[in-house]
C-alpha cells in the first residue's frame, strides 16, 4: 500500500513512524513533512491547503491511501476533493469537519445528539457576551467560534479578561465552567462504525503546575492508571456513537478520527471539545501502544469496512511524551537555533525513546527549530514513572537554546495520585 501524509506536526511524524513500521506499507510520502519525517518518508511540497494540488500529487505518487494529519485542510475541504478523485481518504469531508471548525456547529450537533456537554451560549455582541458571562459566573470560559490552533480559548476569573478576548472575536461560545480532570478519546469512524482508541491525557497549559497560556499541548500519557474502566466503552455509547450516527443522519458522515476531549466531571462525562483529526501530542502516547499495523485500519475508516476489523491489540506498557517548545512559545517563538543531542538520544535511548519532529528543518548538517512546538520526546516503559523516566532522560540529551519544556507531564498520574 502507498500512503501520502498530508502535515508537519509531531503528529504526522508519529503516524509516519507507525507506517513506516507497518510491513502492508510499501511506499510513505509525507507533504510537506519536517526533518525527522523526511529520514523514514520521501517529502514533497505543496500547498497543504489547495485540494486540487494536493489531490494531483496523491494521483502522481499513485497514492492508495492519503491520511491528512491537521485540521485546516480538512477545514477547508481537501479531502472532498481527493474523495471525488476517487482516491481513498482518512479525513472528514469539509461539512463534516465543521465538528471542529466552528464550537456552535458542535454544540449544535450535540443537543440534537443528546451528547453531554457545557451548557453555552453563542454570541455575536459584547451585550449578549456580557449577560452570558454574568449568567454563568466565575471561572468565565470564552471560546473563540473559529479555529484557532488550541490558542482561542480563555479560561479565567477576571471578568475584564473574558470580556476583552470576546471581543476580539467575531461569534464567541460562552459556556459553563466544566470542573474534573480532563481525557482524550481518540476514534476511528468510517461515518457508521465507531472503533475506539486507548485514552490519554494531555497538558495544555505552558508551565508547570497547569500555570501560564494554553498551548496546542505539551505533553501527554497512557493509559490513565486513575480512569474508570468503563471509560471508554461509556463515551462510545454516550458520546461518539451518537455523534457520529447524527453527522450520517444529517447527510455529512464523519470518515476519520473523531477526537472527544472530555471532562470527568462530578455530574457524570462532559464534551469539552470536539476534533476532526488526531491529536497532539496525544496521537503521540496512543500510536506508541498500538501494536495493530495502522495502515489497515486507516484504509477500514476510508473505504467504510471498520465493521470487518479485528479487534485492535494494544501493548501493556505505558507511553509518556514530553513537548520541546521555542523561546517564548505560544507567544511568537525564536525560530533557526540549532537542536543538538538528537543522535545521542539515538544512540543511547532506541530501544524505548525516540524524537518525533514539529518545528524543525535541516540546513547541511544540523537541525534547526522551525516553529513553536519543535519536537516532543516519546517513551515507553512497563509504567508511567519508567516511561516518564525514560522521556525526561532522552529530554535532557537534547539541547536548543531558549526553549522550554514541562517537567510535570504524566508525574501525579505516575505518583498514583
Ligand atoms: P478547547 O480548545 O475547547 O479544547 O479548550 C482548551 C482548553 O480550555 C481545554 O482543554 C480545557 O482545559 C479548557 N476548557 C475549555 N472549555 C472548558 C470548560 N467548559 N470548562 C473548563 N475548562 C474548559
Ligand atoms: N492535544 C490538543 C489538540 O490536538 O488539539
Amino acid at each position: 500500500m502507498k500512503v501520502l501524509v498530508i502535515g508537519s506536526g509531531a503528529r504526522e511524524h508519529a503516524l509516519c513512524r507507525s507506517l513506516s513500521l507497518d510491513p502492508a506499507v510499501t511506499a510513505l510520502h509525507c507533504a510537506p513533512g519536517n526533518a525527522g519525517i523526511a529520514e523514514i518518508a520521501e517529502l514533497h511540497q505543496v500547498d497543504i491547503l489547495d485540494g486540487a494540488a494536493v489531490s494531483a500529487l496523491a494521483t502522481r505518487l499513485e497514492a492508495d491511501l492519503v491520511v491528512v494529519g491537521p485540521e485546516a485542510p480538512l477545514v477547508a475541504g481537501v479531502a472532498d476533493v481527493l474523495r471525488e478523485a476517487g482516491i481513498p481518504v482518512f479525513g472528514p469531508s469539509k461539512e463534516a469537519a465543521r465538528i471542529e471548525g466552528s464550537k456552535a456547529f458542535a454544540k449544535d450537533v450535540m443537543a440534537h445528539a443528546g451528547v453531554p456537554t457545557a451548557r453555552s451560549y453563542v454570541c455575536t455582541n459584547a451585550e449578549e457576551a456580557d449577560s452570558a458571562l454574568a449568567a454563568f459566573g466565575a471561572p468565565y470560559v470564552v471560546k473563540d467560534d473559529g479555529l484557532a490552533a488550541g490558542k482561542g480559548v480563555v479560561v479565567t476569573d477576571d471578568i475584564e479578561a473574558a470580556k476583552a478576548h470576546a471581543a476580539r472575536c467575531e461569534r464567541v461560545v460562552i459556556e459553563e465552567y466544566l470542573d474534573g480532570p480532563e481525557v482524550s478519546l481518540f476514534a476511528v469512524t468510517d461515518g457508521e462504525t465507531v472503533l475506539p482508541l486507548q485514552p490519554a491525557q494531555d497538558f495544555k497549559r505552558a508551565f508547570d503546575g497547569d500555570a501560564g497560556p494554553n498551548t496546542g499541548g505539551m505533553g501527554a500519557y497512557s493509559p490513565l492508571p486513575w480512569a474508570d474502566p468503563a471509560l471508554v466503552d461509556e463515551v462510545v455509547r454516550t458520546v461518539l456513537q451518537p455523534t457520529v450516527d447524527e453527522m450520517r443522519r444529517r447527510g455529512t458522515p464523519f470518515v476519520g478520527l473523531l477526537y472527544a476531549g472530555l471532562a470527568i466531571t462530578s455530574r457524570g462525562v462532559r464534551v469539552i471539545e470536539f476534533n476532526a483529526r488526531f491529536g497532539d501530542p496525544e496521537t503521540q502516547v496512543v500510536l506508541a501502544r498500538l501494536q495493530t499495523p495502522l495502515a489497515g485500519v486507516l484504509m477500514a475508516a476510508a473505504t467504510g469496512h471498520l465493521a470487518d476489523l479485528e479487534p485492535l491489540r494494544w501493548s501493556d506498557e505505558a507511553a509518556v511524551t514530553v513537548v520541546v517548545a521555542s523561546h517564548n512559545y505560544p507567544g511568537t517563538p525564536r525560530t533557526g537555533d540549532p537542536i543538538t543531542g538528537l543522535d545521542e538520544v539515538a544512540a543511547q535511548d532506541a530501544s524505548h525513546a525516540y524524537v518525533l519532529h514539529a518545528g524543525t528543518r535541516r540546513e547541511g548538517d544540523s537541525v534547526l527549530s522551525a516553529g513553536g512546538r519543535v519536537l516532543s520526546v516519546t517513551a515507553t516503559g512497563k509504567d508511567l514513572a519508567e516511561a516518564r523516566d525514560r522521556a525526561y532522560t532522552a529530554v535532557g540529551r537534547i539541547h536548543l537554546d531558549g526553549s522550554h519544556h514541562r517537567t510535570d507531564i504524566a508525574a501525579k498520574a505516575a505518583a498514583g495520585a
